[in-house]
């Protein structure tokens, strides 16, 4: 295989799948390239700082599809402020060994000059799903993230790719990108991952403190307050978040960033809310901003 003379490998041989680490994007190709057009190939773009939350996606991947793929790489472009894309935890090392363990096929792992060789990168504008809420606190993200996402696209060539439900918003605005630009693409959008006290896993919750963390509980606690009334017969929205506001507001730690009710897939917000529709709400804790959602289900 012409591609391997080529490959800084990384791999660990587990009598199965080896892992091959590139870091080159033409070396990528080429392997990407040889692998036959009758293969699904799953893809998992992440950020690194892999957790149980990104396995699951991995486990999804391997699950529905012949050859997985897994980026790491930490997006300039998403980030407002620099001091944020500085503070971002770097844990490639780890990273690796958490692919070849789940026996992944190939990790990407570019330079930024690999993703964007270009001297002017043009941004791409998200749809009408990126507008408030995650769109209006942190301006620029969503085109940042629709434009790395683009071009991840264009060079890893899924056939499926994975994201989790935690990032809701995300999901939309990337669902609404891939419609258009690669409809071949399917977008998985998968469970969000918990601990055990409820708290959503997520890269950010290494930086609060052992009281932050369990004042960040509350998020889930409330939604599932919310979830018990709409069960019970409250549809209004209003009350809803009057419910999840409340819970919040008993811990003086939190600063509600916004609690909303959108409908299922979309962020519209809703005054009535169906089955489906889903709670959204950002808050602050220990300087760590927050996000997670509860989809109301009356099951
Ligand atoms: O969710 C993330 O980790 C990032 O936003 C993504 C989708 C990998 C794009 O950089």
């Amino acid at each position: 295989m012409r591609a391997s003379n080529l490959l800084k490998k990384f791999e660990m041989d587990r009598g199965q799948t080896m892992t091959t680490l590139f870091t080159n994007r033409s070396d990528f190709q080429s392997w990407r390239d040889l692998i036959p057009k009758d293969r699904t190939i799953g893809f998992v773009p992440t950020m690194g700082a892999l957790h149980a939350g990104h396995v699951s996606l991995i486990e999804h991947a391997k699950s529905e599809c012949d050859v997985v793929v897994v980026s790491i790489y930490v997006n300039d472009l998403q980030f407002s402020a620099e001091s944020d894309f500085t503070r971002y935890p770097r844990t490639e090392e780890s990273d690796f060994h958490l692919c070849a363990n789940e026996q992944v096929h190939a990790v990407f792992a570019p330079a930024r000059s690999e993703v964007f060789p270009e001297e002017v990168i043009n941004v791409l504008t998200p749809s009408n799903n990126a507008l408030g809420f995650e769109g209006t606190d942190r301006q620029g993200h969503f085109a940042g993230v629709v434009t790395v996402v683009d071009r991840l696209f264009s060079i890893v060539r899924p056939s499926v790719a994975y994201f989790g439900l935690k990032d809701y918003q995300q999901v939309a605005v990337i669902r609404d990108m891939a419609l258009q630009l690669h409809p071949d693409i399917v977008i998985e959008s998968c469970e969000t991952v918990r601990d055990a006290d409820g708290l959503a896993l997520s890269s950010r919750n290494r930086f609060l403190s052992v009281s932050g963390r369990n004042t960040a509980t509350l998020m889930n606690i409330a939604f599932n307050k919310a979830n018990a009334i709409w069960k019970s017969g409250t549809t209004r929205s209003k009350e809803l978040i009057n419910a999840v506001a409340a819970e919040l507001s008993q811990d003086s730690a939190i600063h509600v960033q916004y609690i909303s009710v959108v409908r299922n897939g979309t962020m519209e917000p809703v005054s009535v809310a169906c089955q489906g529709d889903v709670i959204i709400a950002a808050i602050v804790v220990d300087g760590v901003r927050l996000i997670d959602n509860k989809p109301l289900i009356n099951a």
